[in-house]
């Protein structure tokens, strides 16, 4: 074991200056996807289609896992942990970790749709009952997260002012909202993926 973590410590630290900022990391993901786009995809890459069609579904799949990602880490993490935190501790996720992780989560749904509608525009996108649910139940998801979720988000967290009241009220129905999407993430997602499998 000793071992292990001595080989992997002299490999990572040698590309740690990559690793240590999250910009860099994802930019040395991005470079290495370029790569094999160059030695797999080069005949595509100029036969046009490939921006709009596979370029953009791997943007739409990259921003709808951050998207849903953060709303399983909301549903399965945050809200569940929050009643067990002290409440001298609870402004550290408050504060700090959650209106980060809203920026992420509303932005990564916006790339999302607007990476979606690209495709489904394109013309590649196989077209049929499956994926228009799906489309249909992501952007239902997209409303909540925009026009409920967001808005009442802010006044739980204190963005917004509200008194406490309206706090209270606004809090449980961003959290009813969110677990909205949380269920309706399983049909949509299973929908995405099948569009073009079974058809
Ligand atoms: C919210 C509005 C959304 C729209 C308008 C949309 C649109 C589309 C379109 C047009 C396709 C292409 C289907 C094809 O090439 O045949 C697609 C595929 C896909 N989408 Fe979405 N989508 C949305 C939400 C999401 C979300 C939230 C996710 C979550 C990860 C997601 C994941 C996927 C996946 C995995 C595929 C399959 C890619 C493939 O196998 O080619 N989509 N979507």
């Amino acid at each position: 074991m000793a071992d292990i973590n001595e080989t992997a410590s002299n490999l990572l630290e040698k590309i740690s200056k990559y690793l240590e900022k999250p910009y860099n990391a994802i930019a040395l993901g991005g470079g290495i996807a370029l790569a094999i786009v160059l030695l797999y995809h080069t005949r595509s890459l100029f036969s046009g289609g490939f921006i709009f069609g596979p370029f953009f579904t791997f943007l739409h799949v990259g921003s709808g896992i951050t998207w849903i990602g953060l709303l399983y880490y909301f549903n399965l993490v945050q809200i569940p942990t929050m009643p067990k935190i002290p409440p001298e501790q609870k402004p550290g996720v408050s504060k700090y970790i959650a209106p980060e992780a809203l920026f992420w989560f509303r932005w990564s749904m916006v790339a999302t749709v607007v990476t979606g509608a690209v495709v489904f525009f394109s013309g590649t996108a196989a077209v049929n009952f499956t994926l228009i649910t799906g489309i249909i139940l992501g952007l239902i998801m997209a409303f909540n997260v925009w026009f409920i979720i967001w808005p009442n988000q802010q006044k739980a967290l204190g963005l917004v002012s509200a008194d406490d009241d309206e706090k209270t009220k606004s809090a449980r129905l961003a959290m009813l909202t969110s677990r909205a999407n949380f269920v309706l993430s399983v049909p949509m997602l299973y929908c995405m993926v099948t569009a073009r499998l079974v058809g």
